[in-house]
């Protein structure tokens, strides 16, 4: 699509600057993103300034970062935009692209920006940051098809936009064609050296192609875990080789892993999985063998036996030693966490022998605007404007500031919103090939020429031409655009008549100020607003003082505008929500309560706050009473606090709040009744029977708890922060849906400002360290609640406790946190949930898990991406549900021990349905 954009100055920049940096290889392209003068760095690479004439750079220093690139960034406004670089490339030629992110705390925020990146019009990836000083990657291998590629950042979710550098990398080969490039990227997931002599990756100008290996031996948070006993590290200085220049570079070549006692095993994160990718493994025999010793192995990937089949004799498949054999998938699915390991066949006298690995996942393109090659060429004729200068797909990821488009899958430009952007010439031509336009706006400009033939145009309603210079007569292919409502031309350079079939027609005309254009032959009446004759005369009259209101208001009906005087897509000024009136809370009377509750006759739970009694309404509508200690320390004003603040909330995740009632000092609060009691119960209380809930069930209940608390945040305005969420604050109804309960601890967060301070309350074990020390409370401290009661889910571990953790340790996060991290996640999970459960999802859950009790607010995820999170993981059980059911091929499940489990199981189900027969009410 942006194959036409080549006149941009952008582009000509670039390409002066490849010129001049040809001392490397050639293809490369290296932008220091907000740079100020070019250099050479210690690998020999030649970097440049990005010269672009939007966002802003800023200068960031970040501990141990030396290297020039990385201390400048480029940001951009956290606004509705895309911001694009636009790159020369040669066209059927494979490219790697890369870009970094190092926030560096540039705007002294410490708010984590969140955006999306592009390419083209395909969603590349989603920029998380969560650390200031880690550089944040992304590598794509592509097949250029086009002169030029644009990757966008937009969508700034939360923070500012921004890039540290962005590199291009031309390959020679082909060692990256797939069957499916055309439609494919291919999303760098994994590159690993094996074996490697230090941390440092192996790159550029040992990988002529600067592809970073990654050393096997630096340790991230579940990447390249789970190593089997007598893994040991070999090298060897012998020339390896590689037989092709885009196979991996010797250096990498010549060190491996061995298993010694047989297997080599690893478990790693894959980014962007589950999905369908490319995945090649490089092994060269790099040890002595005796002449009776062999080295043979198998793969083995959980849950894909057939691969297994297939034995690796390096040697012999190398046809030598220190010969590259590379097989590999050109398109395999796999999944997030993947487990894989080499064992060696029971001939073999050597364990297996691994060197290199790369991973990538498919990246499907998207096809972008069908309207981009048309939109490109009327860019073309401005290759000095700003507003020409934009990039990218006209319509995706978002359109540019001048264009609107329809939400097709492959989008039509349905606007153009040209006004009094200096246009000079004739009216582009290629505008009337936009077969999908709805109005066009031209006016105020310095348009000359003739009006076009807009008849190709059929969808077009609006066209807006005044105030120009455009010459010539009043087209009569105007009539034939069947849609028109509005032709506004006046103050234009028109002449002849207008013709009789516009005139006629139901449409708003102004022709007034072109001196030689004239309604018809004979004279030289001068019509402003000609309203079509079939408009009755009541009509007319309406129709017209409606129309001069909108003349004398100018363009008052055109989009706004931002300060840039760039148009905004209307949708944006769209008015913001309002603060809906506050409800009035119910109030109950006395005796309604009494007669419900049989004088208070059945005891359902207490707590802190005062005692549950269960109650039957008149209409048989079973309700909650909670009766509050007069001596609590919830006193008159929290209660009110409580009720105003209850009546205003509603959602199917959260507990609803029937009512009040005050009698005699006594303050009740009044909710509708939850059959199956809380979360707490279900996991560790009487009502488990020695029997827990199921894992995937446990994820349902995560993910409605979350749905109930993303809407205290996200939805209430102002946002409230429940302060008090825990297992016995999540309520299960008939159907065992889960509902946030209690938001007596509640407090309206205060508009606008990022958090409120209070006196600390919560629950020990569940409690927001930094909100205990700082006192400042945040959403986040809610998200660390939660993160608390998603490891309690996991281990069915309460949140403290005296003996569960070991010695030194009652805190339930302190104890996953040592088992997740160091990659045990066996440790912890619940016994009772057997194995029937998908340990991808169960990974997950976990790190985010560790995500949300962060020991900082900011390090935190929002509510948001945690509920995201569950749902994936519940879409990866569900799907592991199935083939657990079906065809267990899992080569790390027990088939006997699985049937057992579901055997369990629906013991369970009864268990559950015999609960909701049982009349027996719960706590609340
Ligand atoms: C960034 O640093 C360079 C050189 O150290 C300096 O010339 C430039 O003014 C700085 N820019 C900003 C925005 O501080
Ligand atoms: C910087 O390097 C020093 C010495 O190598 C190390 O002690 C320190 O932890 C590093 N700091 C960061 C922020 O990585
Ligand atoms: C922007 O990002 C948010 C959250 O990451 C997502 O929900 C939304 O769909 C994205 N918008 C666009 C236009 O991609
Ligand atoms: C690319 O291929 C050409 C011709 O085969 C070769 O001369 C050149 O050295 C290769 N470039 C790299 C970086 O390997
Ligand atoms: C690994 O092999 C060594 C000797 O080769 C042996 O001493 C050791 O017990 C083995 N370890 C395991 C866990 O099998
Ligand atoms: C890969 O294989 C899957 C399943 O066989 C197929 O659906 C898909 O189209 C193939 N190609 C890509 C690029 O995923
Ligand atoms: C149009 O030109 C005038 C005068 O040269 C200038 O002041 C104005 O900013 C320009 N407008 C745009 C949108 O470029």
């Amino acid at each position: 699509m942006e194959n036409r954009l080549l006149l941009f100055s952008l582009v000509l920049a670039l390409l002066l600057l490849m010129d001049s940096s040809s001392a490397q290889a050639p293809g490369f392209v290296s932008l220091d993103c907000g740079g100020k003068e070019g250099f050479r760095d210690e690998l020999g690479l030649e970097w440049s300034p990005d010269s672009l004439n939007y966002g802003e750079s800023t200068n960031i220093s970040v501990a141990n970062e030396t290297r020039t690139q990385y201390m400048t960034l480029r940001h951009f406004p956290a606004d509705s935009r895309k911001y694009c670089y636009t790159l020369t490339v040669a066209s059927r030629t494979r490219y790697l692209i890369r870009a970094t992110f190092l926030y560096g705390n540039f705007d002294n925020n410490n708010v984590y920006p969140k955006f999306d990146i592009s390419i083209g019009a395909t969603h590349w990836s989603t920029i998380v940051i969560s650390d200031a000083s880690t550089i944040e990657m992304r590598e794509l291998i592509f097949l250029a098809l086009s002169p030029t590629i644009s990757v966008c950042l937009s969508n700034a979710t939360t923070g500012q936009p921004f890039i540290s550098t962005l590199e291009l990398r031309q390959f020679n080969g082909s060692i990256y064609y797939t069957d499916f490039e055309a439609q494919f990227y291919l999303s760098v997931s994994a590159r690993i050296n094996f074996g490697a002599d230090s941390e440092a990756p192996v790159r550029y100008p040992d990988d002529p192609f600067d592809r970073i290996w990654e050393s096997d031996s630096v340790k991230r948070a579940n990447y390249l875990v789970d190593v089997a006993v007598g893994t040991e590290k070999v090298s060897t200085r012998m020339p390896i080789d590689v037989n092709r220049d885009d196979r991996p570079p010797v250096k990498v070549m010549q060190t491996a892993v061995v298993g010694r006692n047989g297997s080599l095993t690893y478990r790693l994160n894959l980014d962007g999985f589950p999905g369908t990718g490319w995945a090649f493994t490089y092994f060269a025999e790099i040890e002595d063998l005796a002449p009776d010793e062999s080295r043979k192995f198998r793969l083995v990937l959980p849950g894909n036996p057939e691969l297994s089949k297939a034995i690796v004799n390096i040697e012999e498949n190398a046809q030598g030693k220190y010969r590259l054999y590379e097989p590999g998938f050109t398109n395999i699915s796999l999944p997030f966490v993947l487990s894989f390991r080499f064992g060696k066949t029971s001939d073999s006298s050597r364990g297996p022998l691994v060197n290199a690995m790369e991973i990538n996942k498919y990246l499907e393109k998207n096809d972008g605007s069908l309207d981009g090659d048309i939109i490109a060429n009327v860019v073309s004729g401005y290759s000095s404007a700003d507003w020409a200068q934009e990039g990218g797909d006209p319509c995706l990821p978002v359109p540019w500031s001048w264009v609107r488009c329809n939400s097709d899958p492959q989008p039509r430009v349905v606007s153009i919103l040209l006004s009094k952007r200096n246009l000079t010439g004739a009216i582009p031509s290629s505008l009337t090939k936009l077969s999908g336009l709805v109005e066009l706006w031209l006016d105020w400009n310095s348009l000359t020429g003739p009006i076009p033939d807009l008849s190709g145009c059929v969808d077009l309603r609006i066209i807006h031409l005044e105030n120009n210079q455009l010459t010539g007569p009043l087209p009569s292919s105007l009539m034939n655009v069947p849609n028109l409502k509005e032709l506004y031309v006046q103050n234009n350079l028109l002449s002849g008549t207008v013709p009789r079939g516009l005139l006629n027609r139901n449409l708003v005309l102004d022709y007034s100020g072109n001196i030689n254009l004239h309604k018809g032959s004979k004279s030289g009446s001068r019509v402003n607003i000609v309203i079509g004759s079939s408009v009755g005369a009541a009509g007319l009259l309406i129709a017209t003082i409606v129309s001069c209101i909108f003349m004398r208001k100018g363009n008052k009906r055109q989009p706004e505008k931002d300060q840039l005087g760039n148009t905004l897509p209307l949708q944006i000024v769209a008015s913001s929500k309002s603060n809906a009136p506050t409800e009035a809370a119910h109030c109950f009377s006395f005796s309604e309560i009494e007669d419900a509750t049989r004088k208070f006759e059945k005891k359902i739970g207490s707590g802190g706050f005062g005692v549950v009694y269960y109650g039957k309404m008149k209409d048989g509508k079973e309700i909650a009473v909670k009766v509050l200690t007069s001596n609590s320390y919830q006193g008159k004003r929290e209660f009110s606090n409580e009720v105003i603040l209850l009546s205003r909330i509603h959602h199917r995740n959260l507990v609803q709040f029937l009512g009040y009632c005050q009698d005699d000092g006594r303050s009740m609060v009044i909710y509708e009744f939850m059959h199956n009691g809380t979360l707490k119960e279900h996991l560790y209380g009487p009502l488990t029977h020695g029997r827990s809930i199921n894992w995937i069930k446990r994820l349902e209940i995560a993910e409605d708890a979350a749905k109930g608390i993303e809407y205290l945040h996200t939805g209430c305005v102002p946002a409230i922060i429940h302060r008090d969420l825990k297992t016995s604050n999540i309520l299960l109804d008939k159907q065992m849906n889960a509902k946030v309960s209690d938001f007596g601890l509640s407090k309206l967060a205060v508009d606008g400002a990022s958090h409120v301070s209070s006196i600390v309350r919560g629950t020990v074990g569940y409690l927001d360290p930094e909100y205990y020390i700082s006192q400042q409370l945040t959403d986040k401290s809610d998200v660390y609640s939660f993160g608390v009661i998603l490891l309690e889910l996991i281990s069915g571990q309460e949140a403290i406790s005296n003996e569960s953790f070991g010695v030194n340790c009652r805190n339930i996060v302190q104890w996953a946190k040592m088992h997740i991290e160091s990659g045990d996640i066996q440790g912890i999970i619940d016994p009772s949930l057997g194995s029937e459960y998908d340990i991808q999802s169960m990974w997950k859950i976990a790190e985010k898990a560790l995500m949300c009790v962060q020991p900082h607010g900011f390090m935190r995820p929002s509510i948001s991406e945690v509920l995201k999170e569950i749902q994936d993981a519940i879409s990866m059980e569900r799907e592991g549900a199935m083939v657990r059911d079906g065809h267990s091929d899992d080569t790390s499940r027990n088939s006997a021990h699985s049937s057992l489990v579901l055997g369990d199981l629906a013991g369970a189900d009864n268990f559950l349905s015999l609960d909701e027969s049982v009349a027996q009410p719960s706590a609340r």
